[in-house]
């Protein structure tokens, strides 16, 4: 049976695996033709076959723009029109400040915040031919937070949320939104190895790609007709809690 986004088309960056397949998978689910974009070309060729008809796989580095026009008119041409956006590629470099360097801070820039600019530039003509459409950018509860160690991450998932904001603005006179989803942690190739904390997440556990397709689904689609410009905290109520739990009171004590 057709879902809800029957007849609409959706980029998703990143997509080969992790968060964005988590989100590939959904709106195919729900009737989507999607276009898989990443630079991991086997992987993302191998979803596509899985997942058949009404997918496309498309080689994309978010960074460059060339790439970008080809990856917008190859899913124009395939399915005749680009309704959804979801920028989802993002990379996690790790270091101490002082060895951090800044090559890899820029790196990180470039990936999570510059590439995000360089989508939403590229998908602008298309949704307005379109009539309309709906990009949701992939940020971080570390655009909300800091945490040690990833100085050039936590700098690049602040600027999701001003970026987001700031195009919203400007593009809701063409009847297109933009939001920001920010996952907690999640099981991802990213993450593999994590020491995960939980004991201050209200929920007791991880997230998984699918609980964050979730907020992605009702973003792309007209339930959130009325939403742009937001900020949709995705984290099994990891912000709510404190990170220093050990100085909270016990709450089993009589
Ligand atoms: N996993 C988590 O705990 C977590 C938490 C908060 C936010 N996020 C964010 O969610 C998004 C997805 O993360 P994930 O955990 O799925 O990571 P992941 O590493 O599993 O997947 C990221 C995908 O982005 C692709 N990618 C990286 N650089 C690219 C580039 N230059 N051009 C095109 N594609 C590129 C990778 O090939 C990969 O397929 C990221 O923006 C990340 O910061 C993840």
């Amino acid at each position: 049976m057709a879902g809800d986004l029957a007849g609409r088309t959706a980029i998703v960056t990143g997509g080969a695996q992790g968060i964005g397949e988590g989100a590939v998978r959904a709106l195919h689910a729900d009737g989507a033709a999607v276009v898989i974009a990443d630079v991991r070309v086997a992987e993302g060729e191998k979803l596509a076959a899985v997942l058949g008809e009404r997918v496309r796989f498309v080689e994309l580095d978010v960074r460059d723009p060339g790439d970008w026009s080809r990856v917008v008119t190859q899913a124009e041409s395939a399915f005749g029109r680009v309704n959804v956006l979801v920028n989802s590629a993002g990379i996690a470099p790790v270091a101490p400040l002082v060895e951090y360097g800044a090559e890899a801070f820029q790196h990180a820039l470039d990936v999570n915040v510059v590439g995000l600019f360089h989508g939403i530039t590229a998908v602008v003509p298309a949704m307005r031919r379109a009539g309309g459409g709906s990009i949701i950018n992939v940020g971080s509860i570390g655009g909300f937070r800091a945490y040690p160690l990833m100085s050039g991450y936590i700098t690049s998932k602040w600027a999701v949320r001003g970026l987001t904001k700031a195009t919203a603005l400007e593009l809701g006179v063409d009847g297109i939104r933009v939001n920001a989803v920010h996952p907690g942690q999640t099981d991802t190739p990213m993450t593999d190895g994590a020491d995960f904390d939980t004991a201050h997440v209200a929920l007791k556990r991880v997230g998984h790609p699918a609980d964050i397709a979730g907020a992605v689904l009702f973003l792309a689609g007209d339930n959130s007709r009325f939403v742009t410009g937001a900020d949709l905290v995705v984290d099994g109520g990891d912000l709510a809690g404190s990170a220093n739990w050990d100085s909270v009171p016990d709450q089993s004590a009589e």
